[in-house]
């Protein structure tokens, strides 16, 4: 017998895509550097399906039908490097490599580049859903070349996620377009949190609403727009009570955010691209300061916030919800838009409407509103901006006047709502006529000959500050 796919790297990621792929009815090949992880699965769930038990790459290699899969589920950087080395003298040409962890999309473009120059294919694969999505269906994002997916596809798509029976996996584009993808998923998930935080700090500072009771107002909140995973998990955290202490659980954990990097990877990212991220960059660096708690506690002595008292309105919790919905709906609006700019800068064609699409379910960001993403961008009429499609555009108008009402509540009190806040800002700036950034290339013009446009003119210009302040015409150095 001869295994369809192999998995080398057997932590729970791996072992769980294994046993998916085996649950599928694929005869799996199980590859751990330490044989007791393949030993210990076999053992627990050997009766899954067929795998079949190797002790070395070689013998991985050699258990698996042509053109050979191999899935590598090592941790990103270096040990992938290290494990691709491996394998390249023991493949062929034709065979692909997938790596489905969470890789930096250069690295996949430069390792796709280098097998390519072997006859290998290399398969960035962005998997998202945690532990339980990778075994009982992920959303699923490949990249590398099309013509991998004609031997991968059919295989990732009957693991993957389903939404309303539609595979939540499709081939996204070249090279490193699926781990890109994969990492702005994981940006907007950072957002996304973000956002709940924002509303659960307010509803709690504001207006004294404790974390059981709220937990009732998200299980309320995932009946309607704002369905999704992520609230319904806020409900059961904000449910919880700490057995040791009695006390609400969220209370007694640090208020430190960890991060694994790809959050951050995403606006090195957009800075890079040009591309106004802003609610996700927040959300960076709100985990940032959170975890700057030497500063923080001695800024709660020292620091004055002079706060102003501020009566509620009585629809102050659905005000909050408001407030969330449009912070969010900002930031998959920003989160697409930087997909559009990437497209362009590496060659992707990228859909946009598909993309939505395979985020409806498996994935840690999957929500009733990505149904609507997808539905706007799908057709010919594609929004320039997601916030101008009609549905999202209606949607906003009606959630602006409570959003203002929470923002402004939030400054006056003293509460920091960094993705509320600047994500008002980003509708205001997209939405103005004239933008303070003449005034920009003004001082530019200045103090750098930088030269500016006219709104009255063709051409580029500069003004002779330091001379009789005439203009000339001159090369645009924008
Ligand atoms: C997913 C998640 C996952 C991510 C974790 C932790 O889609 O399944 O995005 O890939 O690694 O959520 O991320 P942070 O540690 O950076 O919060």
């Amino acid at each position: 017998m001869s295994a369809q796919i192999g998995v080398t790297g057997l932590a729970v990621m791996g072992a769980n895509l294994a046993r998916n792929l085996a649950r599928n009815g694929y005869t799996v090949a199980l590859h751990n550097r330490s044989i007791e992880k393949t030993d210990a699965l076999l053992e627990k769930y050997g009766h899954e399906g067929d795998f079949i038990r190797t002790e070395s790459l070689q013998e991985l290699v050699d258990s698996l039908e042509k053109p050979r899969r191999v899935l590598i589920m090592v941790k990103a950087g270096k040990p992938v490097d290290s494990v691709i080395d491996q394998l390249v003298p023991l493949l062929e040409p034709e065979d692909i490599i997938i790596d489905a962890g969470n890789s930096h999309y250069e690295d996949t473009r430069r390792r796709e580049a280098a097998l390519a120059e072997k006859g290998l294919f290399f398969v960035g694969v962005g998997v998202s859903g945690g532990e339980e999505g990778a075994l009982l269906g992920p959303s699923i994002m490949p990249g590398g070349s099309r013509k991998s997916y004609e031997s991968l596809g059919p295989m990732l798509e009957k693991i993957s996620a389903k939404y309303k029976g539609e595979a939540c996996c499709a081939w996204i584009g070249t090279d490193g377009a699926g781990h890109f993808v994969k990492m702005v998923h994981n940006g907007i998930e950072y957002a996304d949190m973000q956002v709940i935080g924002e509303a659960y700090d307010v509803l709690r500072s504001a207006a004294g609403i404790e974390p059981a009771e709220q937990a009732d107002i998200f299980t309320e909140w995932n009946k309607g727009t704002l369905s999704s995973f992520l609230i319904e998990i806020t409900a059961e955290v904000l449910r919880h009570t700490d057995p040791r202490s009695d006390k609400p659980f969220v209370d007694i954990l640090v208020d430190s955010a960890g991060q694994k990097g790809t959050g951050r990877w995403t606006v090195v990212s957009a800075l890079e691209l040009g591309s106004p991220t802003s609610g996700i960059a927040e959300s960076v660096f709100a985990r940032g300061l959170s975890s700057q708690r030497e500063q923080r506690l001695l800024a709660q002595e020292t620091l004055k916030g002079h706060e102003s008292s501020v009566e509620l309105p009585e629809s102050f919790v659905e005000d909050v919800r408001l407030a969330l919905y449009a912070s969010k709906i900002v930031s998959y609006a920003q989160g697409m838009d930087m997909l559009g700019a990437a497209a362009k800068e590496y060659g992707w064609e990228l859909k946009l409407d598909e993309i939505a699409s395979l985020w409806r379910a498996g994935c840690i960001i999957r929500a009733e509103l990505l149904d609507d993403v997808m539905k706007a961008y799908a057709g010919e009429d594609r929004p320039a901006n997601l916030l101008l499609a009609p549905a999202f555009a209606e949607a906003i108008a009606e959630a602006v006047p409570a959003w203002r009402r929470v923002v402004a509540t939030a400054v006056q009190l003293g509460i920091p709502v960094p993705v509320f806040s600047s994500s008002l800002a980003y509708y205001d700036g997209l939405r103005r006529k004239r933008l303070p950034a003449a005034l920009t290339q003004g001082l530019r013009d200045l103090f750098g000959a930088h030269t500016y446009n006219r709104v009255d003119a063709e051409g580029t210009f500069h003004t002779q500050w330091s001379g009789d302040r005439s203009e000339i015409e001159a090369v645009d150095t924008h």
